[in-house]
């Protein structure tokens, strides 16, 4: 028995990094899979893995409000219903400062990170308003909740942006047995980031500035994300879960 048998989840960016890894462990726990992303040939590869009845890939363009209502048609079509939401799907762009910043980029991180996030809620709430029930979750970071030298202003307002809708959502919607919350994760060891950054850099930032002196596997988030999405999470709405080895409890 999984913690999602029988529930239908659709999961943004889950073609790669972290979201694989969420599409994953949902389903192992029992969820049938929708990955969404614009990344079709990794999406179709990761549903593939996972299993034709268990799992299809929609491609998906978070900043595209049609994209949104082709997705969760094609969701219905595929398994009958949507019980869950995983807003995951983000871009970060590179370090800068708020002077430094291209505005096409500041423009381009809000519209996927934010936006994208209130697009796929209003595409998806109906359905879950029908049913009387659902869960949607929304990956913010621990740069939403304060300031991360690691990133860029965009992605900074961005990152707070989701918690404030997480909350508006999860205040209109508790009556309709809809839970929304966001998760924080701080530093995580995707394959991108084992790509970028050489053995050193990751031990040095693990002893520096991290005090559990690691980063996190995805799968650690993932574990939350299925908690959050179950039955098990029952009366947990409109919260933060910061995902951070205690990095939040110092100013580094
Ligand atoms: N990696 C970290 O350490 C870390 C820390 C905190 C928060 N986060 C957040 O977790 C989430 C996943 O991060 P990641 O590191 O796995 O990212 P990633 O870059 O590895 O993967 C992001 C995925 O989103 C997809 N995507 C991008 N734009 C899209 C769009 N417009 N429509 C649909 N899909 C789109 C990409 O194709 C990709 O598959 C992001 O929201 C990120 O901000 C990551």
């Amino acid at each position: 028995m999984g913690l999602l048998d029988g529930k239908v989840a659709i999961i943004t960016g889950g073609a790669k990094g972290m979201g694989e890894f969420h599409s994953r462990k949902l389903a192992e726990e029992g969820a049938k899979v929708v990955i969404g992303d614009l990344d079709a040939e990794n999406g179709e590869r990761v549903a593939k893995e996972i299993g034709g009845d268990q799992a299809v890939f929609a491609e998906l363009d978070v900043t595209d409000p049609d994209s949104w209502e082709r997705v969760v048609q094609e969701a219905k079509e595929a398994f009958g219903t949507i019980d869950i939401l995983v807003n995951n799907a983000g871009l970060a762009g590179a370090i800068t400062g708020l002077l430094d910043i291209e505005e096409d980029l500041y423009k381009k991180i809000i519209d996927i990170n934010q936006n994208g996030i209130f697009y796929g809620m209003r595409a998806v709430l109906p359905t879950m308003i029908e049913k009387n029930e659902g869960s949607i979750i929304n990956i913010s970071s621990l740069a939403g909740l304060r300031h991360d030298i690691t990133v860029n202003p965009a992605y900074t307002a961005s990152k707070f942006a989701i918690r404030g809708l997480t909350k508006q959502a999860a205040y209109e919607f508790a009556d309709k047995n809809i839970r929304v919350n966001a998760v924080l994760p701080g530093a995580i060891l995707t394959p991108m980031a084992e790509a970028t950054l050489t053995k050193e850099q990751i031990d040095d930032v693990s002893q520096n500035l991290l005090p559990m002196q690691r980063f996190a596997q995805p799968e650690e988030v993932s574990e939350v994300i299925v908690f959050l999405a179950s039955d098990k999470a029952s009366y947990v709405s409109g919260s933060d879960y910061v995902v951070d080895g205690a990095r939040a409890t110092i100013n580094k």
